[in-house]
């Protein structure tokens, strides 16, 4: 076999040279040039060697893919109802979000269940991650532990198909090296070269693969895009300092659906599990002041009931602020916008402030009801009615627009004990079964009628 022989290669126009430089030699452009390993033959040598594949139809039997639980509720919801022997997922997040301890309990209670699960630490010593096991309690989990960042070394370990893990935890894929590279841990080619060959193993031996990965500033999985494509499922824990919950939401995933989120809260003792997280984001409601809605809102295929705040005030500058946490800016710019062109309320002298309570993201464009029901209410001073919650798309011209998943919504408000919604007018006929008192809202400015006094819009 031809010895492997590095390049850097341009990932603008894919020119090569021999040396790492700044700037590409061939298109002039900057730090785009990244080691690569290349064949001893050249890019030109015909193929050697290579075999016919049989080709199969499409409609073959096959057994649904098979899935293990991690014994985490939250965790298989968002990876689509459990792990997926021979699938990698990628755990993305910021820095202490909890990643790590996340990854230790589903080991030891996988291990514990009697699934053979090993666990890399490239970034802990062994003593660290047992001091941490012990904390949490998992300290007698039979978890295969290793400080190991040698990508030739985790090969070898896992062996091959006969003995390969259930489940191979890496921690964190920036720590790894492989030898057949010059470049440093953490940079693009290593960080690519280290995935392709984990994920190649995990599919040639059936276990699941988890890879942690660090999150730049700009809340991008550091690396190369590729590693997002290189694996199934890709996962971000999210959540705030201020905050104890965290949340894990798939963003991509070939076993399930996209956009799922699991709830948890990060205790002393490790993560907890928030079966309810409605509750949980709806836990320290002020009822009675004015400018906050509660939204029933979907993540994923589960509803999550989040109260809106909004602050709108007389501003002492030329251009009046607008601040948004949790939800898009552009999107508050357009519901402003509609209140004033078709329902008359005259904001552009007033400073905005938007807030989802709790620090949830939202992207759900049915909040659009409840962002204006909560502008309205802190604009006219006037406290909404505790007991009701709102959801409804605004559409340019000032019309709710209905949304999907409204039979959910509603029952998830019920279940929580709320008494009445403000909701489109187009209702599908599942959704009228509910027990709520329902007020339909065909047009914003029915809204804004009823919540300012008279003369003051
Ligand atoms: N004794 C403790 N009591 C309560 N919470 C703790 C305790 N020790 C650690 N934590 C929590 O665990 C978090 C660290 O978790 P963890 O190490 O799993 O994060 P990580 O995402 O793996 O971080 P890194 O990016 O550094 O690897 C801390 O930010 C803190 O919230
Ligand atoms: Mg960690
Ligand atoms: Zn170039």
């Amino acid at each position: 076999m031809a010895k492997a022989t590095t390049a850097y290669v341009c990932q603008e126009c894919g020119g090569s040279t021999a040396q790492w430089a700044g700037k590409c030699p061939s298109c002039g452009a900057w730090n785009t040039l990244v080691e690569e390993v290349t064949g001893g033959r050249g890019p030109d040598a015909k193929p050697r060697g290579g075999k016919a594949t049989s080709l199969e139809p499409l409609d073959a039997d096959v057994p649904d893919a098979p899935r293990i639980s991690s014994r985490i509720g939250e965790l298989d919801r968002v990876a689509g109802g459990g792990l997926v022997p021979g699938s990698a997922i990628l755990v993305g997040g910021d820095p202490g979000i909890g990643k790590s301890t996340l990854l230790l309990q589903a080991a030891a209670k996988l291990a514990s269940a009697g699934h053979k699960t090993i666990y890399f630490s490239g970034e802990e010593a062994t003593a660290q991650v047992r001091l941490r096991a012990k904390r949490l309690g998992v300290a007698s989990a039979p978890v295969g532990l290793a400080a190991e960042t040698s990508l030739a070394n985790i090969l070898k370990t896992l062996g091959d198909k006969k003995n390969a893990p259930d489940l191979v935890i890496i921690d964190s894929i920036q720590t790894l090296w492989s030898d057949l590279l010059e470049s440093a841990p953490g940079t693009v080619a290593q960080v690519r070269a280290c995935s392709q060959a984990l994920v190649r193993h995990a599919k040639r031996s059936g276990s699941a693969l988890i890879l942690v990965g660090h999150v730049t500033k700009d809340g991008q999985i550091a690396g190369p895009k590729v590693v997002e494509h290189m694996v199934d499922t890709v996962l971000y824990f999210e959540g705030d300092g201020a905050h104890q919950y965290r949340i894990l939401r798939a963003v991509k995933n070939r076993f399930g659906p996209a956009d799922e989120i699991g709830v948890f809260e990060m205790r002393g003792d490790g993560l907890q599990e928030v079966a309810n997280p409605s509750e949980l984001f709806l836990g320290d409601r002020d009822t009675v002041s004015s400018g906050a809605a509660v939204f029933a809102g979907m993540e994923g295929t589960r509803p999550v009931l989040v109260e809106m705040q909004a602050l709108v005030a007389p501003s002492p500058l030329g251009t009046p602020r607008r601040a948004v946490v949790g939800w898009d800016s552009s999107r508050l710019a357009m519901i402003l916008a509609v209140l004033e062109a078709r329902c008359g309320l005259v904001l552009g002298t007033h400073d905005v402030y938007l807030n989802v309570a709790g620090g949830l993201k939202i992207t759900d464009p049915a909040a659009d009801l409840a962002v204006a029901a909560a502008l309205v209410s802190s604009f006219s001073g006037a406290a909404l009615d505790p007991g009701n919650i709102f959801f409804g798309e605004v559409s340019l011209s000032g019309g709710v627009r209905p949304v999907g998943h409204m039979a959910s919504r509603l029952k998830e408000a019920e279940k929580l004990g709320f008494a009445s919604a403000s909701v489109p007018a187009k209702l599908g006929s599942d959704a009228k079964e509910s027990g709520l008192q329902l007020e339909y809202v065909a047009h914003l400015s029915e809204l804004t009628d009823k919540l300012m006094p008279q003369g003051q819009s």
